[in-house]
């Protein structure tokens, strides 16, 4: 019996029409997926010269009966739906029946495929740009193999919108590594200028899959995730990386929405907001995201190459992925996570050689015990942040009696989440600490940036301000004035009182109670520029890099001296942070190197 029919005019009509065929790369996900719907489990891409010249798609599916071999070139056949209504329940990756006769059109095609071992012979049919040319029984294997050779011969102008070979068989690779990622299930080979590139081993593990497509090596920085919303019925597993495995393009993110994947920029731009403050401004994450809906609150035919798909309800897909990944983020930031093991990476690597020729007595001079401190116990009450700037500029300050400046910004003084004991400063930059988990080397400036950062963002209105006992004026040109204008909703709410007196002079009457007053005009100019440079900035972004302006602005720079007691301080308030390892703008704010490490350095164990 047949299996795939013609589409009724009515159908075919409802069904997004556009061009299919765009480049090599579209043939071989239109074929892999119909090796997919054939439930193979083995499938075999080889092309040569970028897929311009040769295509093979070699798989061990459910093959055609020769009838339906002969359907399935023409158009709208198929054996997937049979009405337009059939596409809310749909489970298979194609529906439209265009892509053979699209493909075929455009190439000198062939296909071969046997029904199941009971035929003794497969059918082979062949077609040169849209006419058949030869249909036979031939020897083959149960399955399908299509063969695609010199793509748009017949139409040469759209030959000329190809690319180098180097770049399409590029394009092959990522959507070949994409379909991979969605079926874990199938093995797949790819080999490219009879090049074996890509093997998966099919046993239904997506971290078997991620490591054989992407490199044993990413295995130690991938986070599992799961997350499943009954009320919403939406289930979210698969793989993120840490915000240490960067990509300067999206090539590694992967999102699946029922078995299908789908570029979508809003779930992109969730993934985005959850590594937010996690992660340099260039680069993005690996991520392999596998999104499970009822299939009646998406609609599968919006886009001719199946490649985005329409959720009735956007916003609560953009939820359900921020708040999946946001899950698994914070619970990752325990030591011997996130930037802490990426940074020791590199520093291993740096490292010298260690010379054994020098002697225990050279070796002692340069660890010499660092000079002895008194260090606050535990039970004390954490010195506070500001109060050890104010410790800074004043010497001989006491602090007991200094009010703590959590209070100010309105955050609980709890308990720190690890305890950390500075053992000295190096370099004026670094606080050398100590944990029962070993050494951590803590960035000054980077550890308030993360403290004041969070903080600020805390006040989800208004940051506390202090009124200037004497206002500052400040020159600006016509320029700053608009957007100051523009802009007074975002200045006022980040603790600024603005206020525009003459043509060209701003008065400063209120300032972010953390800013010095010296840094005022600084931060105001750098958001300015800011504001200036970027492209439509929704207003959460712009409240995120304005924060991280504030918290680097206020913060204590590198090259300060601290006491024992401000390191203290600062390292309780940091341990307290949500994302101790990372300063706002993403780069390490703390490295640990645990027992382990430090015998590796210093070559005491094999590895
Ligand atoms: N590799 C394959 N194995 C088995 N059947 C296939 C294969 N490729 C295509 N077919 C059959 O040919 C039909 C037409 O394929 P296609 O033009 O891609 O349309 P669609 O996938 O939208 O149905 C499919 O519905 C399917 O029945
Ligand atoms: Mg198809």
């Amino acid at each position: 019996m047949n299996k795939i029919h013609i589409l009724d005019e009515n159908t075919a009509n409802k069904i997004a029409a556009g061009e299919v065929v765009e480049r090599p790369s579209s043939i071989v996900k239109e074929l892999v997926e119909n090796s997919i719907d054939a439930l193979s489990h083995h499938i075999e891409v080889e092309i040569a010269d970028g897929g311009i010249s040769f295509i093979r798609i070699t798989d061990d599916g459910s093959g055609m009966s020769p009838e339906d071999a002969k359907l399935a070139i023409l158009r709208h056949a198929t054996s997937k739906i049979r009405l337009a209504e059939d596409l809310s329940t749909i489970h298979s990756l194609g529906f439209r029946g265009e892509a053979l006769p699209s493909i075929a059109a455009v190439s000198r095609f062939s296909l071969t495929t046997r029904l199941h071992d009971n035929e003794p012979l497969a059918t082979y049919i062949e077609v040169a740009g849209g006419t058949t040319t030869d249909i036979r029984e031939a020897g083959g294997n149960v399955g399908t193999t299509i063969v695609v050779k010199d793509l748009f011969f017949n139409t040469p102008a759209r030959k000329k919108f190809l690319k180098t070979a180097a770049t399409e068989a590029s394009h092959i690779n990522d959507i070949l590594i994409k379909l991979a990622l969605s079926y874990p299930n199938v093995a797949f080979k790819f080999i490219n200028n009879k090049r074996l590139v890509l093997s998966t081993p099919g046993n239904n593990q997506l971290q078997d899959t991620l490591t054989s497509l992407y490199g044993q090596k990413v295995a130690p920085d991938i986070l599992p995730i799961s997350y499943d919303n009954t009320v919403d019925s939406i289930g979210i597993s698969g793989y993120l990386g840490k915000p240490t495995l960067l990509k300067s393009n999206r090539q590694w993110q992967t999102i699946i929405v029922n078995s299908r994947v789908i570029n979508s920029r809003s779930i992109a731009k969730a993934l985005d907001n959850a590594y937010h403050s996690l992660l340099p401004k260039s680069g993005y994450p690996l991520a392999v995201l596998n999104i499970t809906v009822n299939t009646d609150t998406i609609d599968v035919n919006v886009h001719p190459q199946k490649s985005e798909i329409k959720f009735s309800d956007e916003q609560k897909i953009f939820r359900a992925v921020y708040k999946a990944v946001t899950n698994v983020l914070s619970a990752a930031h325990a030591p011997s996570q996130l930037a802490a093991s990426a940074e020791l990476k590199n520093i291993n690597n740096y490292h010298p050689t260690p010379n054994y020729n020098t002697s225990h007595k050279g070796q002692e001079s340069l660890y010499a015990s660092p000079p002895v401190h008194r260090v606050l116990s535990w039970q004390e009450e954490p010195l506070p942040l500001t109060t050890a700037r104010i410790a800074m500029e004043q010497e001989d300050v006491i602090f007991q009696d200094t009010p703590p400046a959590a209070d100010i910004m309105g955050c609980d003084q709890q308990e720190p989440q690890f305890t950390l004991q500075p053992l000295g400063q190096v370099d004026d930059c670094y606080i050398i600490s100590r944990g029962h988990d070993g050494l951590y080397i803590i960035d000054q400036h980077a550890a308030h940036e993360r403290i004041l950062y969070d903080k600020m963002s805390q006040h989800t209105e208004r940051i506390p301000a202090q009124q200037l006992l004497v206002p500052i004026f400040m020159d600006c040109d016509a320029t700053e004035i608009t957007i100051i204008t523009d802009y007074q909703d975002i200045f006022y709410n980040l603790g600024f009182s603005l206020d525009l007196v003459g043509p060209s002079a701003m008065r400063i009457s209120e300032l972010p109670s953390d800013i010095p007053l010296s840094e005022a005009e600084n931060f105001i100019r750098q958001i300015l520029e800011f504001i200036q440079n970027m492209h439509n900035p929704t207003a959460q972004e712009l409240r995120h890099s304005c924060l991280q302006i504030a918290a680097c602005r206020a913060a204590i720079k590198a090259g300060e001296a601290l006491n024992m007691r401000q390191m203290q301080a600062l390292i309780n308030e940091l341990c307290n942070t949500n994302l101790p390892y990372t300063c706002p703008h993403g780069r390490p704010a703390m490295i640990r190197f645990s027992p382990h490490d430090l015998d590796k350095m210093f070559k005491r164990t094999g590895f």
